[in-house]
């Protein structure tokens, strides 16, 4: 299962060397169990082949508005209906303008016209074609009938130019998907959240850390931007990608992110941390790195600050103060440990993590959780993609907020 699961998408490509990218989308949606259904417009059959097409998406290709077949369920209409979003890519500077223009002169224009769902626009083509300042009205024009337009990414483009203009990244697209689907009910929201491990140096190329990759924090960070909040996430060392549209703040160790988290509560309205920071470092670090040579080496640790413990105590005596939501990854006794953890840190819900299988916890993309929130509720999440978890995780948040 994934948040896309059985999603109806039409897919509508235009005339730009860009569309035999989209074809790998098309692969990307039906690996995600979604129903992709293609319309391309003549331009488009220039560059990529319906039959491909139509091999990829597993359903006929639709080009026409005077379908031989079945002509009696009007094409134009009966596809803008049976579809939850429209996605255009790559949309071409002459696909732009006929939308901008209400034109209804081929299949994809009439649809789009017709059509009353989401209507997400990729825009591909030449940087100058893209700056001009028609492109650029018709482009503020279909923004303000509520179509989402994708930016382009900067870069050399098949005409050798380089600038704006050119598809954006497929990950680009599905997040804007994601968002589309997603309920709004984190809008007006300042969400902060932690994700990944803490580095703890001992010399300057040895450190005490732990297997968490960041993937569950960065899961939320992007489930939080599809539900309409403003996301700051702050990093420990991770190889993933900050989700499009959240800052990131890149730190190390421990004190480093405890500097930052306190640096941005004042502005955060909900704080998560799914950081795994590290409860102690080395007391001392070493300028040079240690030798081999002596037999035994004894590293003296101090405990580091329990960030969230200190957001917690602040709480108490704030009159106005972060909704708090902390993590508890637990190899056994897991529940009795995060009521205490939920209670000893005065949080308003704690998610709870049994690290004990392998389909949950640290590097994989699986979870298994138990939400406990500060009023005794309890909910069991069953073992869902780390993206669906995250979900849930808001779904808890938002019924909290709204007893704000
Ligand atoms: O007590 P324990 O370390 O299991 O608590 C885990 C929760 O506390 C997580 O939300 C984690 O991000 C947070 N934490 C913290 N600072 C620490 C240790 C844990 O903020 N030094």
């Amino acid at each position: 299962m994934s948040l896309l699961t059985d999603k109806k998408i039409l897919l509508g490509i235009t005339g730009s060397i860009a569309a035999y990218k989209v074809a790998d989308w098309v692969r990307a949606l039906r690996r995600e169990g979604c129903r992709v259904t293609v319309v391309m417009t003549d331009a488009a059959c220039r560059f990529i082949s319906p039959l491909t097409m139509a091999a990829l998406s597993g359903n006929p290709v639709h080009t026409s508005m005077f379908a031989a077949e079945a002509p009696e369920k009007i094409p134009h209409i009966s596809l803008a209906r049976e579809h939850d979003l429209l996605v255009i890519a790559p949309a071409s500077a002459q696909t732009i303008a006929r939308l901008a223009h209400g034109l209804a002169d081929n299949l994809l224009a009439t649809i789009t016209l017709a059509s009353s769902g989401p209507v997400l626009v990729c825009p591909a083509m030449n940087s100058a074609m893209f700056q001009h300042p028609a492109t650029q009205a018709n482009l503020a024009a279909i923004n303000s009938y509520g179509y989402v337009v994708i930016e382009p990414d900067c870069g050399k483009m098949a005409c050798n130019e380089e600038g704006p203009g050119r598809l954006t990244e497929w990950e680009n697209v599905r997040q804007a998907i994601l968002t589309a689907f997603a309920p709004q009910d984190l809008a007006g929201e300042q969400v902060l959240i932690t994700a990944g491990p803490t580095r703890e140096p001992f010399d300057p190329v040895r450190f005490l850390s732990n297997p968490s990759t960041g993937k569950m924090g960065y899961a939320l960070a992007a489930a939080a931007k599809q539900r309409g909040a403003t996301v700051t996430l702050i990093s420990g060392p991770a190889s993933l990608s900050a989700p499009p549209g959240v800052r990131c703040i890149q730190v190390t160790s421990a004190l480093e992110m405890r500097t930052h988290v306190l640096a941005c509560l004042d502005a955060a309205t909900i704080v998560v941390k799914a950081a795994a920071v590290s409860d102690f470092r080395p007391a001392e670090t070493a300028d040079h790195k240690i030798k081999k040579g002596q037999s035994e080496l004894s590293l003296q640790l101090v405990a580091n600050p329990d960030i969230l413990k200190e957001l917690g105590e602040r709480k108490e005596s704030a009159t106005k103060f972060p909704l708090l939501v902390g993590f508890a990854a637990e190899s056994r006794d897991h529940l009795k440990e995060g009521a205490r953890k939920l209670k000893e840190k005065n949080l308003d819900l704690i998610v709870i993590n049994d690290i004990g299988g392998t389909e949950t916890g640290f590097g994989v993309g699986t979870n298994r959780v138990t939400l406990l929130d500060r009023n005794g509720a309890q909910e069991e999440v069953p073992l869902l993609s780390k993206e669906e978890v995250a979900h849930r995780i808001w779904d808890a948040v938002a019924r909290l907020t709204d007893n704000r």
